[in-house]
């Protein structure tokens, strides 16, 4: 396969991923551009709601979400587990309990994602489906925000246990083993029907399958 060789595949990728993506394919672009250094790449991170725009509006060649929209003609692979958590502070009062109901939940001060973000959609479509109201105190359109206003003290969050990776904050955050959590959600790599991939697309899709396929063989058996 000389086509394959390196650095013979030339060209621009551009990709478009949600938030919560945003923690593993800039490494996996690393590794990527290393072996086809003739590869230009643009990445936008953005959140459901948007990334669904810009697949409609065709403005990408690949795009990273979770729960594809069913009203567009989509090729859809789904290629790894994007679980959301409830992350809170280490001193919360439910993290050293075990299996807690989701009723405990109640009245907790939350810090919610913006509107359009699937992150928030899957944790409203839970809350309510257990007739949970928490008590939100901040909208916040950011992972990382997030993040520092849990160990700033001022509530509980979900978030893709994703966003905990390389974390500095390891030790002030915790993860509460809360019933029907986590909330379990894939991402899948998509992009148009009708769409004629690029060489350089269809690579980087190939690329991605094939490095995340340990990993999801990892947790499958975990
Ligand atoms: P978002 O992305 O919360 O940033 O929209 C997460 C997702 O849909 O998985």
């Amino acid at each position: 396969k000389v086509a394959d060789l390196k650095g013979m595949k030339q060209g621009q990728l551009r990709l478009a991923v949600v938030t919560t993506a945003k923690y593993f394919v800039p490494r996996l672009l690393g590794s990527f551009c290393q072996k086809y250094p003739g590869i230009d790449i643009s990445l936008q991170v953005n959140n459901h709601q948007e990334i669904t725009r810009r697949i409609q509006d065709n403005q990408d060649d690949l795009y990273i979400l979770s729960q594809p929209p069913e009203d567009l003609d989509l090729c859809t692979e789904p290629f790894l587990d994007n679980p959301l958590v409830v992350v809170a502070r280490h001193d919360h009062p439910l993290a050293k309990q075990k299996n807690v109901s989701i009723k405990q939940l109640r009245g907790e001060a939350f810090i919610m994602r913006e509107p359009g973000s699937g992150t928030r959609q899957a944790v409203q479509q839970l809350l309510e489906k257990h007739k949970v109201k928490v008590k939100v105190r901040l909208e916040l359109g950011s992972n990382e925000a997030i993040k520092h206003a849990i160990a700033g003290g001022l509530g509980i969050s979900v978030l893709s246990k994703h966003t905990l990776v390389l974390e500095s904050l390891s030790k002030e955050l915790t993860i509460l083993d809360i019933q029907h959590f986590p909330i379990q959600r894939r991402w899948y790599v998509v992009y148009l029907g009708g769409k004629h991939l690029s060489v350089v697309a269809q690579t980087f899709l190939e690329y991605l399958i094939e490095e995340t396929q340990p990993i999801t063989k990892l947790a499958l058996r975990a």
